[in-house]
């Protein structure tokens, strides 16, 4: 049996693997997120902590013989996520989190010192990465700067409070700005830029690596036995690769989350930061990959069904389906969080364009859909500039129980897409998937395999043609907006 844990922005998700891979128990336990000033966003890591222990509670009462016979836990997370400890290990502040926008500056001072960082570090300076919120704090907190010792990613705490041991892994690291993406090796140059030392940083290892062994009072707690091993695990990105199989050259998917990505497994380092794209270490040895990445996706359906208080999502969707005979006379700019892939642009916002006193709630929910659509094609058209495809994207997270907003997707990106069987499984089953490849060794291809394929959803030639104006219009209302997103 093997534990698959992901600290993710929305919940901690704790999932149980058995040996066929088969899903044996999983618990999520929901996270808040704090924006204590315009752009910011922060979580405090004791409640990653108290939601992991709360979740592997639960798995216990549910199921505490699976947990007896788990010999293996694999770890995933939000990434970027500044997470500061002192010289007694405790947090310093809360934790700086991946949408957070508030060091676009020190972005641009970064660039100044070191103009071939994008690179080497896979993608260009943008706010969300970890390097420039160690510049913000050194000039906006620099008592509280001195005082760190060490600088942790989200699921790296976590293990930490697992373990004791401070340990990073490639893929995680991959979205610091602090590695050499190439040589998988930390940047000194890019640390000492920001101010820090290398012993600041953890060790670094790959995801299918063993980083240390469950804390006995812990393993106690949960009816574990003595010994069981923490590997290394991956970013959120790269376990829901693991956890599809897309580790070949040319495999991807789409994930349809809080955020959304379009990932494509890459033999070789191939960094396109001109074009926005983040190209990462994954978390297997000698695999990268390439990803554009919006701040937004099934969130602001999420967003929208709150406002309009619409309490169940797959009534309203019904409901949208059903009024849906044409595109939408509204746009919808779905940069509630900023926007990375294809603006970098912490300050955009969203924006509903074209509201008539006719307008009824089902057409601004299809226009949110649309939006986020829309939004994919613009990061898929980066993709395509840098010569980078992928043939038969699966979709997962959320978004993806939703088959009309995949179909509407397809149709929008003009790309087949597939629907996996059991997609909400995403980057804790992954984690489990390095847990058990940490313990046995066992060739990668036999454990990542890719879920069996329940649909594919092919584009409707002439819905694609008669989004086109409209994606062409979507694109100009954003550029000619640009400039007002202060
Ligand atoms: C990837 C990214 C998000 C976060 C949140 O670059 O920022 O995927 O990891 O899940």
């Amino acid at each position: 049996m093997f534990l698959g844990i992901d600290v993710g922005t929305s919940a901690v998700k704790a999932l149980l693997i058995d040996e066929n891979s088969a899903t044996v128990a999983e618990t999520d336990i929901p996270l808040s997120v704090s924006n204590p000033h315009p752009f910011w966003s922060e979580q405090n890591p004791a409640d990653w902590w108290d939601a992991t222990l709360r979740a592997i509670d639960a798995l216990h009462r549910q199921n505490p013989g699976a947990l007896a016979v788990t010999r293996a836990i694999g770890l995933s997370g939000q990434m970027h996520g500044a997470t500061l400890l002192g010289e007694d290990d405790m947090p310093l502040r809360p934790a700086i989190l991946w949408n957070d926008g508030r060091a676009k500056k020190e972005c641009d001072a970064l660039d100044a010192a070191l103009p071939d960082l994008g690179l080497r570090a896979g993608v260009a300076t943008m706010p969300g990465m970890t390097a420039p919120k160690m510049i913000w704090l050194q000039k906006h907190e620099p008592e509280l700067f001195a005082k760190v010792r060490t600088i942790l990613l989200p699921k790296d705490y976590i293990r930490f409070c697992l373990s004791g041991d401070k340990v990073t892994e490639m893929s995680d690291a991959a979205g610091t700005l602090w590695l050499d993406e190439e040589s998988r090796s930390w940047n000194e140059a890019a640390i000492e830029a920001c101010g820090l030392l290398m012993d600041q940083l953890p060790k670094l290892v790959e995801g299918s690596d063993v980083t240390g062994t469950l804390r006995r009072d812990l393993a106690d707690r949960w009816g574990m036995t003595a010994g069981v091993i923490i590997a290394g695990g991956g970013g959120d990105a790269a376990t829901g690769g693991i956890g599809v199989g897309a580790v070949r050259h040319g495999d991807g998917f789409i994930s349809l989350g809080t955020s959304s990505q379009i990932f494509v497994a890459s033999d070789r380092y191939r960094p396109k930061p001109e074009e926005l794209l983040h190209s990462f270490t994954h978390a297997i040895p000698g695999h990268w990959f390439q990803m554009a990445v919006l701040l937004n996706g099934a969130s602001c359906l999420q967003w929208v069904a709150r406002l309009l208080g619409e309490s169940d999502i797959g009534a309203l969707l019904a409901r949208v389906e059903a009024q849906h005979n044409a595109p939408s006379d509204i746009l919808f700019l779905p940069y509630l969080n900023g926007e990375r892939t294809p603006h970098n642009n912490p300050y955009a916002r969203g924006v509903f364009f074209g509201l008539g006193s006719d307008t009824n709630r089902e057409a601004m929910v299809q226009s949110v859909l649309e939006g986020v659509a829309f939004a994919l094609s613009d990061a898929q058209s980066r993709l395509h500039a840098a010569g980078t495809r992928c043939e038969l994207p699966g979709v997962i997270g959320g978004g993806a129980r939703s088959r009309y907003w995949i179909q509407l997707i397809s149709d929008i990106m003009g790309t087949p897409l597939a629907r996996y069987e059991g997609a909400a499984k995403g980057p804790a089953f992954g984690a489990a998937r390095l847990a058990r490849l940490a313990l046995t060794q066992e060739p990668v291809e036999d454990v990542c395999k890719k879920p069996a394929i329940e649909e594919v959803i092919e584009p409707d030639p002439a819905r694609h043609a008669s989004y086109q104006p409209r994606f062409a219009k979507f694109r100009r209302l954003y550029a000619a907006l640009a400039s007002e997103f202060t």
